[in-house]
């Protein structure tokens, strides 16, 4: 059986499916096999068949395990630019986290490593009631923080660390993320006050652009497989 983690963000667009795809190509290259999961997505544009097509589930498919069908990413592809509660809600579509539960465990016995890429932040409903922070709870998930580099981080992952903390979950690890590169004096500073608030869970930085990723990071997730 192999391991499952939950990849989620300080905001939505902070860079999880960007950081995942490096992560899960990363860990292909060192002889792994990995499975990821984006097990709803919302906001999806409209496919060729007319159906909802899910753009991060089919990133991560393609960069990580090009041969999975794109069902066997995501299970519920959702048109709605909502939190996916309320997508669903809008689509008339029930979000049953059994199934969600049952995908991720299955997925961890065919793989060494299953990435799960979450919706928005770890407080964001899946449906109504049952956060993705329920989800890491309930398949005991370690979950790693994508912190998008900006001013602002500092209060929402102290904010998303402090909540982990508090719901008994496991924080796996902290990467920081320069999704752009904009000078900006709080995002020259941010490093140093990212390690203090992740202390030694802070994991390292992506650059922008970044191709593969810091061998820090990728360290880090070795922990998850003691020798
Ligand atoms: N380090 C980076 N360098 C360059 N571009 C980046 C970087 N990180 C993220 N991006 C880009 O920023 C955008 C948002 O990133 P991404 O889609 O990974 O965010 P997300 O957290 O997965 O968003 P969502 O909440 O919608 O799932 C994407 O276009 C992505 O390619
Ligand atoms: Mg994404």
């Amino acid at each position: 059986m192999g391991r499952a983690i939950l990849v989620t963000a300080t905001d939505t667009g902070a860079g999880k499916t960007f950081v995942s795809c490096l992560l899960g190509e990363a860990m292909r290259r060192k002889g792994f096999s990995v499975r990821p999961l984006k097990p709803v997505e919302s906001g999806c544009e409209t496919g060729a068949d007319g159906a909802p097509f899910p753009g991060d589930a089919s990133s991560l498919r393609d960069a990580i395990a090009p041969d999975l069908p794109l069902s066997a990413v995501c299970l519920y592809s959702l048109a709605a630019p909502l939190s996916p509660h309320l997508a669903a809600r809008a689509e008339g579509v029930t979000i049953e986290p059994g199934r969600i539960r049952s995908a991720i465990e299955g997925a961890a016995e065919a793989s060494d490593l299953v990435l799960v890429e979450g919706a928005g932040g770890i407080a964001v409903e899946i449906r109504e009631g049952y956060s993705f922070a329920d989800l890491a709870r309930d398949v005991r998930l370690p979950v790693l923080v994508v912190a998008e580099n900006r001013l602002g981080v500092l209060n929402h992952l102290a904010l998303t660390v402090h909540f982990l903390r508090s719901g008994g979950l496991s924080l796996f690890g902290v990467v920081l993320n320069d999704r752009t590169r904009d000078p900006s004096p709080a995002r020259e500073r941010n490093e140093a006050e990212v390690r203090r608030i992740a202390g030694d869970r802070y994991l390292g930085r992506v650059p922008h652009g970044a191709r593969v990723l810091p061998e820090g990071i990728l360290s880090g997730v070795f922990g998850l497989f003691p020798p």
